[in-house]
């Protein structure tokens, strides 16, 4: 979800003005991927390299989480909530609303929201490495069991399966370490909108794109 910043400043706004109309985007095209029956969506929020911003942006960006969160229910109604990313550098109050929304909206099924916050693919791989190696160190795994499948279990996003299509908005065209292991065969869609205006005609044409897309995963 790239470009509030830009969109903000096109009309003489401050920045936060972008992050706001992002997170009323966001509703809307989450609203629409459940009503089509997308199974998982994953929103990068705030990647671990976001905490380089200017204090006050990062505060108010904080702060936005916080607000949004309290709006939950109404946000993300029918859907599963799972965060994606190490929840300790949040203030306390975030962290219980984080695990609070995970833990209430855990038995749902049809619709899951991954939000990653405080995520980076590298950081969710390094974590995934640590844990094996405990439990080879603990014994109770060899490095032999270690497999493309003892990965996956270790991932943030597990069981999911892997990511079919990335959408990048505001015309970057990199994956600034998103989704590293689970967008390996991923169909990459980029473009030039910035995030606040992307509404749900846009994600039509992404789909609509996507669909063209012939995918071999590295066979003929
Ligand atoms: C993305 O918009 C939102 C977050 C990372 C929270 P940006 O804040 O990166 O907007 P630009 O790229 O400066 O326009
Ligand atoms: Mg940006």
């Amino acid at each position: 979800m790239d470009g509030n910043g830009r969109w903000a400043k096109k009309r003489g706004m401050p920045r936060t003005f972008g992050h706001k109309a992002g997170a009323e985007a966001m509703r809307k095209i989450l609203r629409e991927c459940r009503e089509i029956g997308i199974r998982y969506v994953t929103c990068y929020a705030f990647s671990t390299e976001n905490w380089k911003r200017p204090k006050s942006e990062v505060d108010v960006l904080m702060r936005l989480f916080d607000e949004y969160l309290d709006e939950a229910h109404e946000r993300f109604d029918k859907s599963r909530l799972i965060f994606l990313g190490d929840k300790s550098p949040f203030s306390e109050s975030l962290r219980e609303k984080m695990i609070r929304l995970e833990n209430e909206t855990a038995h749902i099924d049809g619709f899951i929201i991954f939000l990653a916050m405080n995520y980076g693919g590298r950081d969710e791989l390094v974590r995934a490495a640590k844990k094996l190696a405990q439990r080879a160190a603990a014994g109770e795994i060899s490095p032999e069991d270690i497999d493309e499948a003892a990965i996956e279990r270790e991932l943030y996003t597990y069981p999911a399966p892997d990511c079919d299509l990335i959408i990048r908005t505001s015309g970057e065209q990199r994956l600034s370490n998103f989704l590293m292991w689970q967008g390996a065969y991923s169909e990459l869609y980029f473009t030039d909108t910035l995030w606040p205006d992307f509404d749900t005609k846009a994600l039509h044409a992404a789909l609509e794109e996507y669909s063209k897309r012939q995918r071999r995963f590295g066979a003929v």
